[in-house]
């Protein structure tokens, strides 16, 4: 058997066991979506965001890039928060890092390694926002995981600084945002910062129009 067949057939089995438990879940699921959060999550394997929180088809609209960035010019990311704060009406954010994430590490080296060393520029940034806290700690991987929490730090507030999130926060006081680190040794989400809605934000970055 080759390797990708394993996944049709446990598909099938995942598929039976669901309809076995609940024989209403596909037919009721396929009806619509209502999700309370959003997901903004690393694309790396180990960090499956439903697995992780115990959550169902259904439960969270997930986005994934390296690194779990918020870029204000990624029509992709941006494209996904709007559908789900204007559509879904998401309760939730949710920005999660990981600690020992590959893409933070390699913002942290001086090796080019083609075009993502574009997209991990702006972790770049978040290095150089917060140098003397970050290059102040010799430990090697306690160096890397600090950046891993400010990066999720930064991504939150970058979120907040869009005029979707600012129009949803002026209209229906939501989504609260969220920004949290999973450990791959633990497999334990921390709580690192959040930006309740309504959260003041640098007046540089408020619309005041929306
Ligand atoms: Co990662």
């Amino acid at each position: 058997m080759k390797s990708y067949e394993k996944l049709l057939l446990e598909n099938k089995a995942w598929a039976a066991e669901r309809v076995a438990d609940d024989p209403t879940f596909f037919t009721r699921l396929s009806k619509l979506q209502t999700p309370e959060y959003l997901w903004i999550g690393c694309s790396d394997s180990r960090v499956p965001a439903n697995e992780i929180t115990g959550t169902q088809p259904g439960e969270i609209f997930v986005h994934r890039n390296i690194a779990n960035l918020v870029v204000n010019t990624d029509l992709n990311m941006l494209s996904v928060l709007q559908y789900a704060v204007e559509v879904l009406k998401v309760k939730h954010i949710i920005v999660c890092g990981h600690y020992g994430c590959g893409g933070v590490k390699a913002a942290m080296t001086n090796n080019s390694i083609g075009i993502i060393d574009k997209w991990l520029r702006n972790i770049k940034d978040v290095h150089r926002f917060n140098r003397q806290e970050v290059d102040s700690i010799e430990n090697e991987d306690e160096r890397v995981d600090k950046m891993i929490e400010l990066n999720v730090k930064e991504q939150v507030m970058n979120l907040a600084k869009t005029s979707i999130v600012q129009k949803a926060w002026k209209n229906s006081n939501t989504p609260h945002i969220h920004g949290w680190v999973y450990g791959l040794k633990d497999g334990l989400i921390k709580p690192i910062f959040e930006m309740p809605a309504g959260t003041h934000i640098d007046p540089i970055y408020e619309y005041d129009n929306l």
